[in-house]
């Protein structure tokens, strides 16, 4: 950790530091996760899923910038390169043998899930430490993201939503986030 004036402990800051460095790892990989799916998606739906994809993969992209930006102004180094994330992101990897809109809604929105999941985890966790303005970033991200989950899963059905490419870990991730009581498992 690098000296700085902010008056939060240093103790205090390393941890938020190394929490937001695992948001982050995450936040990059998403941000590929989508643009992937934004390149590739085809079929009858095909310019609205792009565009949308695309408003996702942005929000992404700001986002990215928010916990980078809070791990340095902590005094921390934030670690965004793909050689660290490919390490360290906990995001299930993305399947690159699906085309159908159908099957990118399944897979983004159990990503996406995923990651909003372990940003709210955040939120309470980096509260409880005394580092209330970093809670406020979670907080924010927390509100974009749980939207764009909104605006992915109203293309799908109800029976859609229930299955899909990647949805055990999804749904056994919330899993034990819901039993460690928001999220014991950041990585
Ligand atoms: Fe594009």
């Amino acid at each position: 950790m690098y000296e700085t004036k902010n008056d939060l402990l240093v103790d205090i800051r390393t941890r938020s530091a190394e929490l937001l460095n695992q948001r982050l790892a995450d936040a990059v990989d998403l941000g590929t996760q989508v643009k992937q799916a934004h390149w590739n998606v085809r079929g009858a739906s095909f310019i609205a899923l792009h565009e949308l994809f695309d408003q996702v993969a942005e929000h992404v992209e700001d986002q990215v910038d928010l916990l980078a930006e809070r791990i340095t102004a902590l005094g921390g180094v934030a670690l965004g390169t793909v050689e660290v994330v490919s390490r360290t992101s906990s995001l299930r990897a993305y399947p690159l043998d699906i085309r159908d809109g159908t099957q990118h809604l399944q897979a983004l929105s159990n990503v996406v899930a995923d990651f909003a999941a372990k940003i709210r985890a955040a939120i309470d966790k980096t509260a409880g430490w005394g580092d209330a303005t970093t809670s406020d970033v979670f907080t924010q991200i927390s509100r974009e993201v749980d939207k764009d989950l909104w605006l992915l899963e109203a293309h799908l059905d109800a029976r859609q939503l229930g299955q899909g490419v990647g949805n055990e870990a999804a749904v056994s991730s919330a899993g034990r986030a819901a039993r460690a009581g928001g999220g014991a498992h950041d990585h």
